[in-house]
């Protein structure tokens, strides 16, 4: 799927210094992207052919299609 038509997810940073990392799809999985947030960023993202799992570090709102997620501090 060269377009992905996965619903979107919302980060937004609550403190500085939040890290958004992506985890590859497939049998090997590793993180291939870490992006860093700042107070009051907002990242929007897909899942996609690449990216199977994310992972949250820091204080974030997380929202997707399952709810939104507050992160404990
Ligand atoms: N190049 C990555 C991809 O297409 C970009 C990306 C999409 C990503 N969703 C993400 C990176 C979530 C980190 C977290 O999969």
């Amino acid at each position: 799927m060269a377009v992905s038509s996965q619903d979107f997810f919302v980060i937004k940073a609550k403190e500085n210094g939040v890290n958004v990392i992506g985890l590859t799809r497939g049998t090997d999985t590793r993180f291939h992207h870490s992006e860093k947030l700042d107070k009051g960023e907002v990242m929007i993202a897909q899942f996609t052919e690449h990216t199977s799992a994310v992972k949250v570090r820091g204080k974030a709102v997380i929202q997707t299609s399952h709810g939104i997620i507050d992160t404990e501090d």
